[in-house]
């Protein structure tokens, strides 16, 4: 067996309530001023406004509450405005993916003094953070809380560029179920197939390792077992198995966007950029779209793995976890052709030449060609 490395730098605090040691962290951490970046309404639409300022009642707090979902880069340079005008001792990303991945990359533009562009493109470094982030998710899907990843949108090229370093690692990530508790079904629902392909696109990674495994498996196990009942609540009165549920739902996020920090993600996750480009599916639902196709591909590279797998899930053989995956998909309303997002066959080929190109596809296990690609969209048609 292969020799592997796990270190996961990210100190990670969870259970329902845990939003309360926020105050004495940030008291360790002998930090005073915040700069706390969110959604656009979130904060004050949940309520979790008040409840943050409850808790940080002593502390000093600039909020920057302009992100939006695929945060083009001037969200981010706007951000990084404020940090060169005003000096703060930590930053919080509070809310879904966009608004934690909005805090650390304004961080790492404004820490190297950069633009983020140069960043995005490599031509400046991501450097260590001289203040500590506290990534605290509202949703469960991204796992952006405990990964070294951001992903961001070039308006002028239409693209979708994801970024990893070390450095973007959060220093701590809070994940206090409650705060999911008023995710409505459809983001719940997108969550949860980003959760899920997350862990899959783990097991399939050249770069997979027993850990990840662990990891990735029961954050499948989980997702299975819960997301029914997650999804299928009116949030303003969860009962007590659907609250169960979503504390389960945060459990396997993390389970996941730990795997993928290891690992990365594999071909479905490359698939799905150009396709968020070319119509207006969430991520969530862009990367499900190809998860049952990929993973009939990749089977035969590491099928000893996931016999085991599929049967400690209680599932008899790769074609009833396609099964499951699809009728998954089927269950949460996720879109499951291209043509039903608008897409237009000619648009095939560019797809599959973007998504050879994104470095996701190098750790997917069974080296797919452009052809392989195509074909997988065709399927999906
Ligand atoms: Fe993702």
């Amino acid at each position: 067996m292969a020799v592997s490395v796990f270190n996961h730098p990210t100190k990670i605090i969870y259970g329902v309530d845990s939003l309360y040691k926020l105050e004495n962290e940030l008291k360790t951490l002998k930090c005073k001023s915040l700069f706390v970046v969110s959604g656009k309404k979130f904060l004050e639409n949940s309520g979790t406004k008040e409840k943050l300022l409850s808790i940080l009642k002593n502390f000093d707090i600039y909020f920057f509450n302009r992100v939006i979902p695929n945060p083009p880069s001037d969200v981010i340079e706007e951000a990084v405005k404020i940090l060169v005008a005003q000096k703060f001792d930590a930053a919080i990303g509070i809310g879904g993916g966009s608004a934690i991945d909005c805090a650390k990359l304004s961080l790492a533009v404004f820490n190297a003094g950069a633009n983020v562009k140069d960043l995005l493109y490599g031509k400046s470094p991501v450097l260590k953070r001289p203040i500590p982030l506290i990534a605290v998710p509202t949703t469960s899907g991204t796992g952006s809380e405990v990964t070294p990843f951001v992903t961001v949108r070039d308006k002028q090229l239409n693209k979708k560029i994801a970024l990893g370093s070390y450095f973007l690692y959060p220093e701590i990530a809070i994940i206090d179920p409650k705060l999911t508790f008023q995710m409505p079904p459809h983001i719940t629902a997108s969550t949860a197939l980003d959760a899920i392909s997350h862990a899959f696109e783990s097991l399939w990674s050249k770069d997979s390792q027993p850990i990840t495994d662990i990891f990735a498996e029961e954050s499948i196990k989980l997702i299975f077992e819960n997301i029914d009942y997650a999804v299928r609540c009116d949030c303003a009165v969860l009962d007590e198995r659907a609250q169960e549920a979503r504390v389960n739902m945060s459990m396997a996020s993390m389970l996941a966007g730990i795997a993928i920090s290891h690992t990365r993600a594999g071909a479905s996750d490359a698939i799905s950029y150009p396709i968020a480009v070319y119509s207006n599916i969430t991520h969530g639902f862009a990367c499900a779209l190809t998860l049952g196709e990929v993973l009939k591909l990749n089977y035969p590279f590491l099928s000893k793995k996931f016999d085991k797998i599929f049967s400690r899930l209680d599932i008899k053989d790769i074609e009833e976890m396609k099964g499951k995956i699809d009728s998954l998909k089927k269950n949460l309303s996720a879109p499951c052709s291209l043509r039903e997002l608008g897409i237009k066959e000619e648009n095939i080929s560019d797809i599959a030449e973007q998504s050879f190109d994104h470095p996701a596809m190098q750790k997917n296990i069974a080296p797919l060609t452009k052809k392989d690609i195509e074909n997988i969209l065709k399927t999906i048609y």
